[in-house]
């Protein structure tokens, strides 16, 4: 039963219903460009709010006063590699390290696929309180990254520029790669299966770095996998989101693999990535830079986004990537409301 205030025009659009105005949130939307997440930072370390769920409900909610019709949950997409046996640190202006990163066969063996209760309790906890204090005001999403873009930060280290050793691994060693991701994939549906059951009410399947591959080798070494994951989670009903960048060569088999909603970055129109994948939500896709131009620069291009998703079956509102931290936050108050009024039906 839907509680009577919700907001539930996120759903409906990925379920492709009809809705009263274009449902927005925004990738990252908890984080740094926030007074208030520097703030609890400036205490805690990044890994300390993930891992504490009082915390990271309080990350979640920050957002949800600028009106964006869905909260995500404050976690990351690294957080499953720990109880798989690859700890890593969050380190300061370098992004994330793996301290022992899978280079061979024997470090791949030695990954362990866990039950997310166990590894990852802590997520499924900020999950229930999440949904508690959000009362269903509006839905709450939540995610894990998918097998290629994990492996990547798995075998590289960090991140990485041409990901040379993560596909010396898939060109070199096709078998352990196999098994790496076959793992990944194993630990990921668990995992999104875990957060649907803790109450998360649509999940986002991040493949964020996807587009450094070839068609050729995202269809025979990445394909198979995320779509034993998202077959799987879509059984469940609940709405999935399947997010890449760079894909616009990869939309078709992406949409293959799985997703009820397909998410677009910017370098391609809505328009023509409906031409490529007909008959699917659509999440996306205005270039996060456009927070940084002119309010009038930036609503007139989010009002060509708004127009092309009108003519779409399902259209979420979002940015093509995640919210830079040097966004100005009242220009992020600015986009979430002009969506809602230049889109009102
Ligand atoms: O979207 C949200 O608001 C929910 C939280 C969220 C975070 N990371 C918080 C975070 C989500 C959904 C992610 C996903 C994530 N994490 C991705 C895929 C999304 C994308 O943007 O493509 C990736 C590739 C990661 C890995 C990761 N985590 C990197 C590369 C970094 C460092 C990069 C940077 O911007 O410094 C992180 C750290 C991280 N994850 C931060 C936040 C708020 C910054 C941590 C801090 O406060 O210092």
């Amino acid at each position: 039963m839907k509680p009577a205030n919700m907001n539930d025009r996120f759903l409906r659009a990925c379920r492709r219903e009809p809705v009263d105005r274009t449902p927005i949130w925004m990738m990252r939307q908890a984080g740094r460009y926030m007074s208030e997440y520097r703030a609890l930072r400036a205490k805690h370390s990044m890994l300390t709010l993930c891992k504490s769920p009082e915390l990271a409900c309080q990350v979640t909610l920050q957002p949800i006063v600028h009106g964006v019709d869905a909260a995500i949950l404050f976690a990351d997409i690294l957080l499953p590699l720990e109880p798989m046996g690859a700890p890593f640190e969050f380190a300061k202006g370098e992004g994330p390290v793996v301290h022992e990163p899978v280079t061979d066969r024997a470090g791949v063996d030695r990954l362990r696929i866990f039950e997310a209760e166990e590894g990852l309790g802590y997520v499924l906890d900020a999950i229930k309180l999440v949904r508690k204090e959000l009362n269903g005001k509006v839905p709450l999403i939540g995610f894990a990254g998918a097998p290629f873009t994990l492996a990547s930060y798995l075998i590289e280290g960090g991140k990485s520029a041409h990901y040379i050793k993560t596909k010396k691994m898939m060109y070199g060693d096709p078998a352990a790669w196999k098994l790496l991701m076959e793992k990944l994939s194993e630990v990921t549906r668990r995992y999104l299966r875990a957060q649907i059951t803790a109450g998360a009410q649509a999940v986002q399947l991040f493949d964020s770095w996807i587009g450094q591959l070839s068609p050729l080798d995202y269809a025979e070494f990445v394909l198979p996998h995320v779509q034993y994951i998202l077959k799987d989670i879509e059984t469940t009903g609940v709405p999935v989101i399947h997010f890449g960048t760079g894909t616009s060569t990869l939309l078709q088999l992406q949409k293959q693999a799985g997703g009820t909603v397909i998410g677009v970055d910017w370098r391609m129109s809505l328009t023509d990535a409906a031409k490529l994948v007909p008959g699917v939500a659509l999440q996306g896709n205005l270039d996060p830079l456009l927070l940084f131009a002119p309010q009038d620069v930036m609503k007139k291009r989010a009002a060509i986004v708004i127009d092309e998703g009108k003519q779409l079956p399902g259209h979420i509102f979002n940015l093509g990537h995640g919210i830079l931290p040097e966004t100005p936050v009242e220009n992020v108050k600015a986009l979430v409301d002009f969506v809602h009024e230049y889109s009102a039906r």
